[in-house]
């Protein structure tokens, strides 16, 4: 399993930082995760442009340009033995250098982020899993006012998710101020009466690009669709309920916190989107 460090591909378990890295010692970096299909980028160019503006939000200057970024990644796909995968890229602001604070707040001058990147094997839902469904809870969003930013500073996030893994679900969606904002690792559209609808982008929830697929996907086939706020009523008596991510792909939620969604199975929707979705894929995989 190769990785990809600061100019180098190497094997994953030689690839080593700075223990006063700032993504170490402050979790001061910003993230990406890929889907690989059979050897191929999925949306590569959306997530390349998504790091962009997390680099851009946090204020550290991207250290390549888009081709630079697509030439390393697809480098490092061909360098796995499996061919779908799941690449992370990570980049943060550096470790101090000689001569600077070992630790300090302030951005340390002069100093070159560090670039990570690695894949690990891409498990996606059998079809028994999807028919299955998911269940979920609910929390209060608790996090802070940025969640646009694709932060490695996940903490907030792992406490969330942590309640639903706690009951044996696969997912908490999140509340604030009574409306819906996303998952805890993922994006959450509701489905009522045929028609498909979710939080419309904002600092309160990371646009997935799975998200913009997924409402790319309903205005090309006629799919009843809304970008709105919704209200936790509205989520709790949804027809179908869904969460999607570059992992998950499209998952049906059958019961939120102990309730089902629904009929309690995955909806006529929730299998037409996947379908379609799967198409979609194939499709791009094969241009
Ligand atoms: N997470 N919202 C949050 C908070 C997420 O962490 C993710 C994905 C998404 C969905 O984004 P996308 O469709 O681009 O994957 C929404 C990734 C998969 C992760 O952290 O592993």
């Amino acid at each position: 399993m190769n990785a990809y460090l600061n100019g180098q591909f190497l094997p994953l378990d030689e690839a080593k930082i700075s223990v006063l890295d700032r993504g170490f010692v402050f979790g001061d970096g910003v993230y990406e995760v890929v889907p690989v299909y059979s050897n191929k980028p999925f949306r590569l160019d959306a997530h390349l442009h998504r790091l962009q503006d997390s680099l851009d939000s946090i204020r550290l200057a991207n250290p390549h340009e888009l081709a630079e970024w697509r030439d390393l990644v697809l480098q490092l796909i061909a360098q796995q033995d499996f061919s779908d995968q799941s690449l992370y890229i990570q980049v943060t602001r550096g470790t101090p250098v000689e001569g600077q604070p070992p630790r300090d707040h302030a951005f340390p001058k002069g100093v070159p982020p560090t670039v990570f990147m690695f894949a690990q094997p891409l498990v996606t839902a059998t079809p028994e899993h999807k028919a299955a469904g998911v269940c979920a809870v609910t929390a209060v969003d608790n996090r802070w006012l940025r969640c646009n930013i694709k932060a490695i500073s996940l903490l907030a996030n792992i406490l969330l998710r942590q309640k639903a893994i706690d009951v044996d679900c696969a997912e908490t969606v999140m509340l604030r101020d009574g409306f819906l904002t996303e998952g805890a690792a993922s994006n959450i559209f509701v489905v009522k009466d045929g028609v498909l609808r979710a939080p419309p982008p904002s600092n309160l929830m990371l646009t997935g690009i799975t998200y913009d697929v997924v409402l790319e996907l309903a205005a090309t086939h006629d799919i009843p669709h809304e970008v709105r706020a919704i209200s936790e009523a509205e989520v709790r008596a949804a027809d179908e309920l869904w969460m999607t991510s570059s992992t998950k792909e499209i998952m049906a939620i059958v019961k939120l916190d102990g309730a089902p969604v629904g009929a309690g199975v995955p909806g006529p929707l929730a299998q037409r989107m996947d379908a379609l979705y799967q198409t979609f894929k194939q499709q791009v995989m094969r241009a």
